[in-house]
């Protein structure tokens, strides 16, 4: 590993960058090591593992999802039943998703209570408001993928909410649903949306919320 590491180094002085990011000590009250009620400073580090995770499980179980009324159900009992672990993969995911938009409320409630969200820190809070719409995002748009009645009527429902929203209400279920009804272009633009349009934006979102971080530190105890 060293000797990987020095042949990189000598050709593209990787050495300051690394410095950059890995000489940055952990302040005590932020460290669970040194106070145990620190561990409440690892919960938005804990939310980005499990979305690894949910990256990571979601992309083996698109090996085998198909997105159409004919086939979703199908290909997803053919996961549960016939895949080599599909069944773990697939409980995972399912779990992990539960697990991940929990872990990002407890994060949330920790900067709030810390008062982390204030003065330099608001725009960061303002960027974990948009983390934490996707992460909601991922998990209706996900739910309605096994297209079973538990799913169509969950979406059903979930859309009729959104038409409730003033003004942009109708537009907005209509675009989510592709038409009047929910159907195949509904289970399309909600695949679409789960590993295409979400991904992306979030992305974007934790690079500036981890940008920020880094730029700002993190916030001193109350
Ligand atoms: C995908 C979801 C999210 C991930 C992966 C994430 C990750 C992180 C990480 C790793 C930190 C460093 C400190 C810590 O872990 O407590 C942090 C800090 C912070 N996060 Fe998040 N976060 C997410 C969502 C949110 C949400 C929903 C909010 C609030 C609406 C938020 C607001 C903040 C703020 C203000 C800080 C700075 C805290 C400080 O300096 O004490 N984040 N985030």
């Amino acid at each position: 590993m060293g000797r990987i590491y020095a042949f990189l180094d000598d050709r593209l002085n990787l050495e300051p960058l690394v410095r950059a990011i890995a000489d940055h000590p952990v302040p005590d009250h932020a460290n669970p090591l040194k106070t145990p009620k620190a561990l409440m400073y690892c919960f938005g580090g804990i939310a980005f593992m499990l979305i690894l995770l949910q990256i990571v499980t979601g992309m083996f179980l698109m090996l085998y999802y198909v997105p159409s009324p004919d086939h979703a159900y199908a290909s997803v009992t053919y996961i549960q039943d016939e895949v080599m672990f599909g069944s773990l993969v697939r409980a995972v995911h399912r779990v992990g998703a539960s697990a991940a938009i929990v872990m990002v409320f407890l994060h949330m409630m920790r900067v709030y209570f810390t008062g982390a969200y204030k003065k330099p820190r608001e725009l960061n809070w303002i960027a974990g408001i948009f983390l934490l719409v996707i992460v909601i995002g991922f998990g209706f748009s996900g739910y309605l993928l096994p297209w079973d009645q538990k799913a169509y009527w969950a979406t059903t429902v979930g859309i009729n909410l959104v038409a409730t929203v003033p003004l942009v209400g109708d537009f907005l279920a209509n675009v989510l649903r592709g038409g009047s009804e929910v159907g195949a272009l509904t289970l399309v633009r909600f695949f679409v949306i789960h590993v295409m349009f979400l991904p992306a934006l979030l992305l974007v979102f934790l690079a500036a919320h981890f940008f920020m971080i880094r730029r700002q530190g993190i916030s001193q105890p109350l």
